[in-house]
């Protein structure tokens, strides 16, 4: 049996699950912390990060307006005290990320460069080009290299978590605790079993649920559907946030990301006609909060039948243009588009969740010795709808906080209950013969989110999704009895949850909040 005991689990290698380990490992260097990771130890949607990570930085700028800023993107159903915190822990975060060698964009002053998007009201992005994300999870590994208390597993795959229902206990829901995981081993196909006292899912977004998103193949919302089967409370599903500007490349999954910041950086967004067609819908124009601006798109795109709008930055000055953003201009050059004088192609793509699992304000699901942090949890940040680049930011205080809490309160604790869990049984469970059947539900469950259940829905469009991801969750749950595990097989089952909790949660709300938007509210 292969049992492995940490004192901390963290499940995901992203920027939420990093910060927790290192912080962690750097004041309880006798404890042991366990990163288990599905992918590489890089793979993430914090890699793919672009425009950056708000926080006031400017003097000019004010604790209150950023406040006012999310609350106003969320459409006020954020909770106000979270906001308030996150708000004010921001600086602090951003220069713990400094020191621990993270490299902003300065300006010719020397002074930290400050970039602008939607629904701000004030330049304080902290950016690194427009590969910020790849530059935070670069720098994060790094600090994990230097402490020898963290391992980090990549292609560990966690399927289950491990609660008192392993043990056969009948226990009451609001009583449930979590004492590791289940995790697959996929170099040597095996189930192991990880116990710790303090367990993190760490483990990230869900856009994989749609056919088109920004998210890349690794976000397949299994900690929130791992979650979700323990019966930890998942809330706020119903609210996915489209990005604007995902390139238009039919085909080509997942999209890749044209950045808010370049239109923050003064670009314009046209259909085909050349109209300004954000002029009309809103006084902040193209930098409206993103609910606006995709509803916007996804109007315009009803109307003129075009399968895509533009995005224009030949009005922009181009070597400024490069310095910002060398990777998406690189991009559109080798698809052999110039955008000094050619226009980009856009659409909306699913890009990120503000639901997820609940968690107060150190970061307690509703499970005992269950953390969540990052994109998987639900703290109360983001209300309906996200302010553009608060997610980098909302998952490293959280991750701080979380980090404190097991410093002060849980570095003590003790198994007591480690001769009682069972291994895994795979008694019975074949190997597939064809795994057609498994990408073929997975592109199915893809299809009936993008048509039915995306920027604006309807109750016959939910009652129809909802019929036909039932039959989807027969056959998946029949073949996942059968089965020998593997990733693909447990993310089908984790999608298929995903797509029910949004459309479940979706046709319970009468509303029309932020990203939320149906047809039989209005
Ligand atoms: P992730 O970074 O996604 O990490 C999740 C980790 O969990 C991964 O290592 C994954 O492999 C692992 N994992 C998942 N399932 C399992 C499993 N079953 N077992 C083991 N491991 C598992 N936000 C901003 O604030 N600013 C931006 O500029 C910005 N730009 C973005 C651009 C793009 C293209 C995208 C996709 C997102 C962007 N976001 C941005 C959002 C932001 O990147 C994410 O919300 C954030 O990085 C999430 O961090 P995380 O640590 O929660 O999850
Ligand atoms: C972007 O660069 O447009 C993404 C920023 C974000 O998701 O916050």
């Amino acid at each position: 049996m292969s049992v492995f005991k940490a004192d901390i689990l963290v499940l995901g290698s992203g920027v939420a699950g990093l910060s927790i380990a290192i912080k962690s490992a750097t004041a309880l260097p006798q404890k042991r912390i366990i990163v288990a990771t599905k992918a590489n130890e890089s793979e993430s949607n914090t890699k793919y990060a672009q425009g950056g990570i708000a926080a006031v930085w400017d003097k000019l700028d004010s604790f209150q307006d950023h406040i006012d800023d999310t609350m106003v993107a969320g459409d006020h159903l954020n909770k106000p005290e979270i906001v308030k915190m996150v708000v004010e822990e921001a600086p602090a975060c951003m220069k713990r990320l400094i020191e621990w060698g993270t490299d902003f964009d300065h300006n010719t002053e020397g002074e930290i460069d400050l970039g602008m998007e939607g629904g701000h009201s004030a330049n304080r992005i902290l950016h690194f080009k427009d590969i910020t994300g790849f530059e935070v999870e670069k720098t994060l590994l790094e600090q994990v290299d230097k402490l020898p208390n963290i391992e980090i597993l990549p292609y560990h795959f966690a399927i289950d978590l491990i609660t008192d229902h392993h043990l056969g206990k009948k226990i009451d829901s609001s009583d449930i605790s979590c004492y590791g995981a289940y995790i697959l081993n996929q170099k040597t196909n095996k189930i192991e079993t990880f116990l710790a006292s303090s367990v993190i899912l760490a483990t990230g977004g869900i856009g994989q649920v749609y056919a088109a998103t920004t998210n890349p193949v690794i976000a397949t919302g299994d900690g929130i559907a791992m979650a979700y089967r323990a019966k930890a409370r998942i809330i706020d599903m119903e609210f996915v946030q489209f990005h604007p500007t995902a390139l238009y490349q039919p085909g080509v999954s997942p999209s890749f990301l044209i950045s808010e910041a370049v239109r923050g950086f003064g670009a314009y967004l046209r259909n085909k006609a050349g109209t300004r067609f954000m002029l009309d819908i809103d006084e902040r124009a193209e930098l409206a909060p993103r609910d606006v601006v995709s509803r916007a798109i996804n109007k315009e795109l009803i109307f003129s039948g075009d399968p895509h709008v533009y995005l224009d930055c030949s009005h922009l000055d181009m070597t400024e243009f490069k310095k910002h953003f060398p990777n998406i201009y690189d991009k559109c050059k080798n698809l052999g588009i110039d955008p000094s004088f050619q226009m980009i192609p856009v659409v909306p793509a699913a890009h990120y969740l503000m639901g997820g699992i609940e968690v107060d304000e150190n970061g307690y699901s509703s499970i005992g010795n269950l953390f969540a942090c990052g994109e998987c949890s639900r703290t109360g940040l983001h209300g309906a709808n996200r302010l553009a680049s608060n997610s980098l930011l909302e998952a490293l205080v959280f991750g701080h906080k979380i980090a404190e809490e097991i410093i002060q309160n849980r570095s003590d604790l003790k198994f007591t209950f480690e001769d009682i869990i069972p291994e895994w049984d795979e008694e019975g469970t074949m190997v597939p013969k064809e795994n057609v059947l498994i990408s073929h539900n997975r592109k199915t469950i893809q299809n009936i989110m993008s048509d039915l259940v995306s920027i604006v829905r309807s109750d016959e469009r939910l009652e129809k999704a909802l019929d036909h991801l039932n039959y989807l969750f027969q056959d998946t749950e029949k073949a996942y009895e059968k089965s020998k595990l593997s990733p693909q097989i447990c993310e089908l089952r984790n999608l298929n949850a995903i797509a029910y909790l949004i459309v479940n949660q979706s046709i319970k709300r009468r509303d029309n909040k932020g990203a939320f938007y149906s047809l039989d509210n209005l």
